[in-house]
């Protein structure tokens, strides 16, 4: 559900996939939400004000010249009195309007306007979406902030095939349920979070380490504190800003980070999101390693780290929800789902690494509990922890 009395301003573009906006508003109704709509003239061609009125029982507005509405400012108060705006279908041509900053009807004007999160759905012709230019335009969207989501792949309404169908509905509505982050829903929580890699020695000055950023776990961590939680962030070596409101404790090795997990308890989430490294180095040396001029090195001998979710799913203290992540690169699901019986997780979250996820700012996941399995559309990792940290709290409720 929608945290109460939430208000929702629709903007409507020219495409197609206008006619679905009408099922997002029933959706969204359903959900709790209220919707104002803003139609743009390309969208009044798919759909009619009076459809979307009747849908949303409020005004529909169309047009920036409407006097009653200018005397109070309207494109103003329209742009500030939602909590969130969501344009649907965000087609190219509205896209480039806005990141070219342009103001030339409601809809770009009060998007311009705006202080409030913005999420943009976009539905086009697959060579309009792959365009270098809606490409650049998605990017600059994105880096000021907007939240964009990945088109549907699929047969579209032109005849062609691929990425640019307008997402399900339903999966719109979860994305707009992952924006509003629902105030508070952890207060009184402890949650645990582990983040990053972590760094083996071989000598003073060199080590094994992998590729994560840490930038799920903190955004992991920096939801769970927005939702009000005692947040502790048990971090590998990252170059990353503490989020807000976190109590973070920084760690190098895997065995330092299992320490400091043990410390941290007893929680009531705990959530291992670190990329652990499986092995650590014998005896490291006190002394940095020396070529010998043989040509040859000595061979490192390698011993398992202790497995940290491991060790909370059979821990005295276990936490109520224990949750693990697991970025494979094939078998996704089957590996995830074994790797949940193994270490003893209620869920674990899986995602595929064999792209540009490690390190890059969007991750694909699926959740997989008891249950079955859930698979949440491609998002910022941000996003991706507040539908997280949503579902955290639904169980624990
Ligand atoms: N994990 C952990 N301690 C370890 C290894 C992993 O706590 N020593 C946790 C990770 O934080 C993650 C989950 O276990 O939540 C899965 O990590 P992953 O590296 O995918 O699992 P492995 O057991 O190492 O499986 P494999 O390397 O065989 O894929």
């Amino acid at each position: 559900m929608l945290p109460s009395s939430t208000r929702i301003l629709l903007v409507i573009g020219g495409g197609i996939a206008a006619y679905k906006a009408a099922e997002l508003i029933r959706l969204i109704r359903r959900d709790g939400g209220d919707v104002t709509c803003v139609l743009t003239e390309g969208g009044s061609h798919f759909v009619t004000p009076l459809t979307l009125a009747a849908l949303s029982e409020n005004a529909v507005h169309t047009t920036l010249w409407d006097l009653k509405n200018e005397v109070e400012m309207g494109h103003i108060q329209l742009s500030r009195q939602a909590d969130l705006v969501v344009v649907c279908p965000a087609t190219a041509d509205l896209m480039a309007r806005m990141a070219a900053g342009m103001a030339d009807d409601l809809a770009t004007t009060l998007l311009l306007a705006t202080d409030k999160p913005v999420l943009a759905v976009p539905a086009m012709n697959v060579r309009m979406w792959q365009h270098a230019a809606t490409v650049a335009n998605v990017a600059t969207l994105r880096a000021r902030g907007v939240s964009v989501m990945e088109p549907a792949e699929g047969a579209m309404a032109c005849g062609e095939f691929g990425p640019g169908r307008l997402p399900e509905p339903l999966a719109i509505l979860d994305a707009i349920r992952a924006h509003l982050s629902a105030p508070q829903v952890l207060a009184g929580k402890h949650v645990l979070v582990t983040a990053g890699p972590t760094h083996e020695p071989i000598d003073p000055v060199r080590y094994i380490a992998n590729r994560s950023s840490g930038k799920q776990g903190f955004a992991l961590a920096a939801a769970a504190a927005q939702a009000g939680a005692r947040v502790t962030l048990v971090a590998g070596p990252v170059a990353l800003p503490t989020p807000p409101g976190v109590m973070r404790i920084d760690v190098e090795t895997a065995v330092d980070m299992g320490h400091a997990v043990d410390a941290a308890l007893p929680c009531d989430v705990a959530i291992m999101v670190a990329a652990v490294a499986d092995w650590r180095v014998a005896g490291a040396s006190p002394q940095k390693r020396k070529k010998d001029g043989s040509g040859r090195i000595a061979p490192l001998e390698l011993i398992e780290n202790p497995d940290i979710l491991a060790g909370l799913g059979a821990a005295v203290m276990r936490p109520r929800l224990l949750i693990g992540f697991a970025a494979e690169t094939e078998n996704v699901i089957d590996h995830a789902r074994a790797k949940r019986a193994r270490k003893g997780a209620d869920w674990i979250i899986a995602n595929d690494v064999s792209g540009d996820v490690m390190g890059g700012a969007d991750n694909t996941v699926h959740i997989i509990s008891a249950a079955g399995t859930e698979s949440l559309p491609r998002m910022a990792k941000a996003d991706v922890a507040t539908a997280i940290i949503a579902k955290v709290a639904d169980a624990l409720a």
